[in-house]
């Protein structure tokens, strides 16, 4: 298949006073990969160029010039030297310079890059760069809103800071403000300011041309599934800078005016479909279509992907495959329950008879396969436990449950852990608390997820030994070669509650001591992802759709996952009947109050009223209940302040209250 795509060159605007160390390391980038072209001439002829993907040698180009507003700079003999096109303009005939000259034929720049420019950029010149819709940039050699203005290194240095760095921002009418997009920090330690001002200069070197060239060839982005999860997702991936357009598939009525919908009968239209809109990435929310290998199809087109391909969904589709893989490294076994794989009812009477024997709790019952959550069971007694598994074996779950694990249960605090993985590094959000069951004090049937917070409150020593998990997940995924770009979710029960910690080497077999896996998800968890993306830290430039970019290009860093110090809180409004029979078809109203109590909504279970228009004026007031999971009210606060807490759980409550909808159900007890 061929994906079309118009090849438009792009033309950068550098505005350099000194050295032109950063105009240098911008113009080598493009060189180096082949993108740039030298002048105007030859850039008009290759617009509009509709060419085949599969040709690796169609790329985008960049154009770079260069105005310096010192006669004398020393960035003009490079420009002179790199071949760059390149003006000395006084400052004060700037903006007569760009009117007249190179934005006379209404043709602009792609993006205007300050590139140790020494001067503040009045409203008219802002104006003229489009800086309202993000065109302008600035590098500026500390970690921002610290030491603004000139001298920020001597400055640092001389306050004697522990940490500095280097931050790239839009620009906007104030001094060194405008939106972050990255905050590279390190550690001071010993450096002496010549030191530190080399250290400085190369990692602007090497952030400064990556950002450029993410803002001038934004992606395009595909986010699949309906419900609040894929929600917080699209939501996220819409406020990104690094955006070009936004696609969705099958979203819910409550979102799906955040972007264009891309409608299908099945994978193969999706992926033609997908094709022509000149899909980047596509976000995958729901656990079935990787089971039934849409990520596989997609890459064999060279889409990216985030998302497990079908070998490694089996993590989470099969249990036992999830079981085999645990024990993968004799030397280094993760953590999980015993276990028998049991295909009859005598294996079962065997299993059952193993455990009777060890002196152990009643085991769990699971089918191996998928069951729609639904495939776990927690029996009261042993008669209990083999009633159930002979009627799993007998096909309850169809032929996800002809065969079953007999298990080991576990007693403890259980926290889910998202985690990003590339292919070779995998880096994890803080523990998450999933509020399973459907009433308050964890009561009632298990559902989907009544509500969640994160981070859990576990210690410190609970904190180590999670991460010294990770780092044998990490490991284990390595050795046995994972070749995918998603989400692996870790459903894990800590059973050990001595405050002792024996070591965080990972090295050390019981380093993770009373940290036992559960189960895997291969996706995120709904709803803990909604509480979870609220703790990335966008101030610091912690960017959703940067991560996922990064993680296509296998360039994950561990320092990726900026975190807020915040805990955020979400709550699921369900309808009555749910999880067995949920009723639809509720009107809802008092979507409104959510703006004034500070809630995020995230829509799952919900759908357009019949006869209303799609105008988004009435909104708010069009939707009606079509779910058992209605949506999702999310809330945040500095985890600092006790009250500020207790305010964010009350305006979620207060929220919930002023929602209003027939047989609307929640929990009463999230957060508390
Ligand atoms: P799962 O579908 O694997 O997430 O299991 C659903 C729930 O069953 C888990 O969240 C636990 O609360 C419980 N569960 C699963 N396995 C065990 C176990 N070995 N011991 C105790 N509880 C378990
Ligand atoms: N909240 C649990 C799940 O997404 O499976």
């Amino acid at each position: 298949m061929l994906q079309k795509q118009c090849l438009k060159t792009k033309r950068v605007l550098i505005l350099a006073s000194g050295d032109g160390s950063n105009f240098e390391a911008i113009v080598k980038y493009f060189q180096d990969k082949g993108l740039l072209v030298y002048d105007d001439a030859k850039t008009s002829l290759q617009k509009h160029i509709r060419c085949d993907v599969a040709d690796k040698t169609s790329q985008h180009k960049v154009y770079i010039e260069l105005i310096s507003d010192k006669k004398d700079a020393n960035v003009l003999k490079r420009a002179h030297r790199l071949n760059i096109k390149y003006h000395y303009v006084e400052f004060n005939n700037l903006e007569t310079f760009l009117q007249n000259n190179i934005l006379k034929k209404g043709q602009g720049f792609d993006l205007y890059v300050l590139a140790g420019f020494m001067r503040v950029l009045p409203k008219q010149i802002l104006d003229l760069m489009e800086f309202d819709k993000n065109k302008i940039v600035n590098i500026h050699p500390s970690l921002l809103p610290e030491f603004k203005g000139k001298n920020a290194i001597e400055r640092a240095f001389a306050a004697g800071v522990l940490k500095t760095g280097v931050t790239v921002h839009f620009v906007d009418e104030n001094l060194d403000g405008g939106k972050i997009l990255e905050r590279c920090a390190f550690e001071v330690s010993a450096l002496s300011l010549e030191e530190l001002e080399a250290k400085i200069h190369a990692l602007e070197h090497k952030i400064y041309p990556e950002i450029i060239e993410k803002l001038l060839f934004k992606k395009n982005v595909l986010v699949f599934g309906g419900g609040a999860r894929e929600h917080a997702l699209a939501f996220k991936i819409a406020l990104s800078p690094y955006l070009a357009k936004l696609y969705l598939a099958k979203p819910n009525d409550g979102f799906k005016n955040l972007g264009k919908i891309i409608e299908f009968k099945d994978y193969d239209e999706l992926l033609r479909r997908a094709l022509e809109c000149g899909i980047d990435i596509l976000v995958i929310g729901p656990e079935a279509p990787l089971f039934e290998g849409l990520v596989d199809m997609f890459n064999a087109e060279g889409i990216k992907t985030i998302g497990a391909n079908k070998a490694w969904a089996r993590l989470e589709e099969s249990k036992i495959f999830a079981k085999e893989f645990m024990a993968n490294s004799p030397k280094n076994p993760i953590k999980t329950a015993d276990y028998r794989v049991v295909n009859n009812i005598p294996e079962a009477d065997e299993a059952l008879n193993y455990f009777k024997a060890k002196g152990a709790n009643v085991p769990v019952i699971k089918a191996d396969g998928s069951a729609l959550g639904k495939g776990v069971y927690l029996p009261s007694s042993y008669d209990d436990a083999l009633m159930c598994a002979k009627e799993y074996l007998d096909g309850k779950f169809g032929d996800a449950s002809r065969k079953i694990l007999i298990e080991e249960r576990l007693f403890g605090i259980e926290v889910s852990i998202m985690s990003l993985w590339d292919g070779n590094t995998l880096v994890s959000f803080p523990p998450a608390c999933d509020y399973k069951r459907l009433l308050d004090d964890n009561k009632g049937p298990n559902t989907g997820g009544m509500g969640a917070y994160a981070p859990s409150k576990i210690t410190p020593v609970q904190q180590k030994r999670i991460d010294s998990y990770l780092k044998k997940l990490e490991c284990a995924l390595k050795i046995c070669g994972a070749n995918f770009c998603g989400v692996v979710y870790s459903g894990l029960i800590l059973t050990d509650s001595s405050k002792v910690f024996d070591g965080c080497d990972a090295a050390n077999i019981d380093a993770d001591n009373g940290v036992y896996v559960l189960e895997y998800n291969m996706r995120f968890g709904d709803p803990e992802i909604q509480a979870l993306l609220e703790l990335l830290d966008d101030g610091a430039g912690c960017d959703l759709l940067d991560i996922f970019i990064k993680m296509t290009q296998k360039r994950l860093c561990k320092s990726d996952l900026k975190f807020k110090n915040a805990v955020a809180y979400c709550l699921t409004l369900a309808s009555k009947g749910y999880p067995v029979c949920p009723e639809k078809g509720a009107e809802i109203s008092g979507l409104m109050a959510v703006k004034k109590h500070n809630c995020k909504i995230y829509f799952a279970g919900v759908k357009y009223k019949q006869n209303t228009s799609d105008s988004s004026l009435d909104f708010l007031n069009s939707l009606a209940t079509n779910g058992g999971r209605v949506m999702s009210i999310v809330r945040s606060a500095d985890k600092s302040n006790p009250e500020a807490c207790i305010e964010a759980i009350l305006d979620i409550y207060q929220t919930a209250q002023k929602i209003k909808y027939d047989g609307k159900i929640y929990r009463k007890d999230i957060g508390k």
